[in-house]
């Protein structure tokens, strides 16, 4: 057997831009809050080469599934693995990794059944080394974090991003600060930040105060940025199209179903789509939709209310608190990835998000509540015709089910809604611990009652 080839370069510096998403602006490097210097908007990473010289899609498939024999750690990375289309590394060993990505994607035949949808598939991003899809996206801004010499990274996040922070800085021998809502997020995603070693401040505002002080902290301090306005960030959560194509043979699914927050998942998953298509590694492009909470959905509001042109903000609220966010930065890139690809934006309530959540739990997989949202919003695009039974639907789970357990343990007690509030399909769904003598007959009566009610 030939031995892997692992030499295939990704792109050099000199060939990647950073391209203002507003005035299309090209710079070979981006200010500290990665606004672009003549109009403010967000920068995206461009490779220019890849008009004269376009990567070919066969070369690249067999590159990666090579990959997939060898033992290097740039190799056995979920993202580095496809680093021919990601901003270069000077060196193999220079990424700061933990070997994320390799997500599984389940098929989730109970709620292909109840929905109707029989090829229904979950790519599970909490299964990645901090249980969140984040560190798909901070491998990649850690490493040039690292690589630019930065001693202090930073981020403001509604957990997730925090705890994935804080791990790939341990990682990289940097420091971490971390700007989190007090009160606002899961006991869980603190504890991994604390754990991982980061400087974690509980901040009394929101997620969108948090960020508007970071944006004016790297204005002021040698802080690296690693939050999604990062657009090295998106290049590494790119990764998850090209994996999930892989995992489906090159065959494309008719619709990506994603949470909507911040907007930088959607605005990632839909820019690998566009590039997949232009290097014909994919001949049609999946519809990515995007779904929010109700009490969060920015995204949704701007579309309705201003046809996309200008954000609508919102004073957010939600259990989902991953996706508790009112004024999100991404908006741009994400409406223009909906309109690239015919996606669909829809928001959910807060019953709908929790009975999907014990739904996939009930496939034994399990996702935290703002991955929920996505089967929600599916059930929602069925009713309107949007999405049709025989389609294939992939629905990305975002987040790990033990990220949040006071959610679910909330629900499953009955602690979550007012009384009467709850439909029956959702009483159905609940199964509370049950406390009792330990006594062999307690126990055996307790089976008993379960078997006749089927629960
Ligand atoms: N799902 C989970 C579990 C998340 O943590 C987030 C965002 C999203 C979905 C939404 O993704 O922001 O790219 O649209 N969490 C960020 C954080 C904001 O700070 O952890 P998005």
């Amino acid at each position: 057997m030939s031995s892997p080839s692992t030499s295939t370069p990704g792109v050099r510096q000199a060939d990647f831009r950073f391209r203002c998403i507003a005035c299309g602006d090209l710079n070979q490097s981006a200010s500290p809050d990665f606004r672009c210097l003549h109009c403010g908007d967000l920068l995206e990473i461009t490779y220019p080469r890849w008009q004269p010289a376009r990567p070919d899609a066969e070369e690249l498939k067999s590159a990666w599934r090579e990959r997939r024999l060898s033992q290097r750690a740039v190799d056995l990375s979920g993202v580095w693995r496809f680093r021919d289309l990601l901003p270069a590394l000077d060196r193999d060993d220079q990424a700061v990794t933990l070997g994320e990505g390799n997500t599984p994607l389940y098929e989730l035949p109970r709620c292909g059944r109840s929905t109707g949808v029989p090829r229904l598939l979950a790519k599970h991003q909490g299964m990645n080394p901090t249980a969140s899809f984040k560190d798909t996206g901070m491998t990649v801004a850690a490493t040039f974090a690292r690589r630019a010499g930065f001693r202090w990274v930073a981020c403001a996040s509604t957990g997730n991003t925090s705890a994935s922070m804080a791990a790939y800085a341990a990682r990289g021998a940097m420091r971490g600060l971390v700007l989190v809502p007090e009160g606002k997020i899961s006991w869980s995603k603190l504890s991994q930040a604390i754990d991982y070693g980061a400087v974690t401040c509980q901040l009394r505002t929101d997620f969108d105060g948090c960020l508007r002080l970071l944006q004016q902290l790297v204005l002021e301090a040698p802080v690296y940025q690693l939050n999604s306005i990062n657009p090295f960030r998106l290049e590494g959560q790119k990764t998850l199209a090209f994996e999930l194509l892989e995992q489906l043979d090159w065959r494309e699914p008719d619709h990506i179903i994603v949470p909507g927050g911040n907007l930088g998942n959607s605005s990632a998953i839909g820019k690998a789509l566009v590039e997949m298509r232009e290097l014909g590694l994919i001949s049609r492009l999946p519809r990515l939709s995007v779904v929010q909470a109700e009490g969060a959905n920015a995204l949704v509001r701007t579309l309705r209310e201003a046809g996309g042109k200008r954000l609508v903000t919102v004073s957010a609220e939600t259990r989902a608190t991953a996706i508790r966010i009112g004024n999100p930065a991404s908006w741009k890139k994400a409406v223009r990835v909906l309109e690239a690809t015919g996606g669909a934006c829809e928001q959910v309530s807060e019953i709908e998000i929790a009975q999907a959540k014990a739904e996939i739990g009930a496939e034994g997989i399990g996702c935290e509540p703002a991955s929920a949202v996505t089967l929600a919003g599916l059930k929602k695009l069925l009713k309107q015709g949007f999405v049709k039974p025989e389609e294939t639907v992939v629905l990305v789970l975002t987040g790990n089910v033990l990220k949040d357990p006071d959610f679910t343990i909330d629900f499953h007690r009955g602690d979550m809604f007012e009384p009467g509030t709850e439909n029956a399909a959702l009483s159905a769904l609940r199964h509370p611990p049950i406390v009792l003598d330990a006594t062999l007959d307690a126990v055996t009566r307790t089976l008993e009652q379960a078997e006749k009610s089927g629960s």
